[in-house]
């Protein structure tokens, strides 16, 4: 090395330490900001799940989705963001039921193991029904036909589960039911916003979710920027 590059050096060394300090500190800002987020969300639903206990939180979500069904089909240019609504909806709804809710009832009763296996086979056609509806898009040719039969087999699973596997529930501690309740909501903020065919069951969802989530909406908003439907 020359004197002229000897002289540069600890200059070079100076600014990659700086560099490196500020990285270092834009990393903490990043994880304590990250953190009050968490925290922040976290109140906002056990705020939010006060006196509910797990069958009223997906009753409510139960007539969410069947709302959101109407404005899907709904013609005109709001067509395009009522579908995102409601496939976002259906995929985090059901990814919470199969991370939480089927093991819970499963684990409850003879009865509740038998319905939560007859659910999980239910929310896997439909959920390859609306891989089908997500790839076409709305304003396929067959978009209302596809999304009536996906109505049908979506509202008929959730009659199911209020029949056959909330009994279950019903079962279990007021506090444990109001944990689950909890999780139903808390599992909204990290599960995907997109069908995921390929993940049903509740492992895969738990370990799915952290790494779906936050990739399907960074593809949302990806494709917002861009101004794609
Ligand atoms: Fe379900
Ligand atoms: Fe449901």
């Amino acid at each position: 090395m020359g004197e002229k590059g000897k002289r540069a050096w600890p200059k070079v060394a100076a600014g990659a330490a700086a560099a490196g300090v500020v990285a270092g500190g834009a990393a903490a800002i990043w994880r304590r900001q990250w953190a009050l987020v968490a925290m922040r969300v976290a109140i906002r639903v056990v705020k939010s799940t006060e006196g509910m206990d797990v069958t009223r939180v997906l009753e409510a979500q139960h007539a969410e989705i069947r709302r959101a069904f109407r404005r899907a089909a709904l013609p005109g240019g709001r067509r395009p963001g009522a579908f995102r609504e409601l496939v976002r909806m259906l995929a985090v709804h059901e990814a919470a039921e199969e991370a939480h809710v089927h093991p819970a009832a499963a684990r409850a009763s003879g009865k509740g193991r038998a319905a939560a296996r007859a659910r999980l086979g239910e929310e896997a056609q439909a959920k390859q029904l609306l891989a089908d509806l997500w790839e076409a898009g709305p304003r396929s040719a067959g978009y209302l036909h596809t999304l009536r039969a996906l109505r049908r087999a979506v509202l008929m699973h959730a009659a199911r589960e209020e029949r056959e596997e909330f009994p279950a529930l019903g079962a279990l501690s007021p506090a444990r039911r109001r944990m689950l309740g909890l999780e139903v909501k808390l599992a909204r903020e990290l599960a995907p916003t997109r069908p995921h065919p390929g993940i049903n069951t509740s492992m895969a969802n738990r370990l799915a979710m952290p790494v779906l989530g936050p990739a399907d909406r960074a593809r949302d908003l990806l494709q917002r920027w861009r101004g794609e439907d």
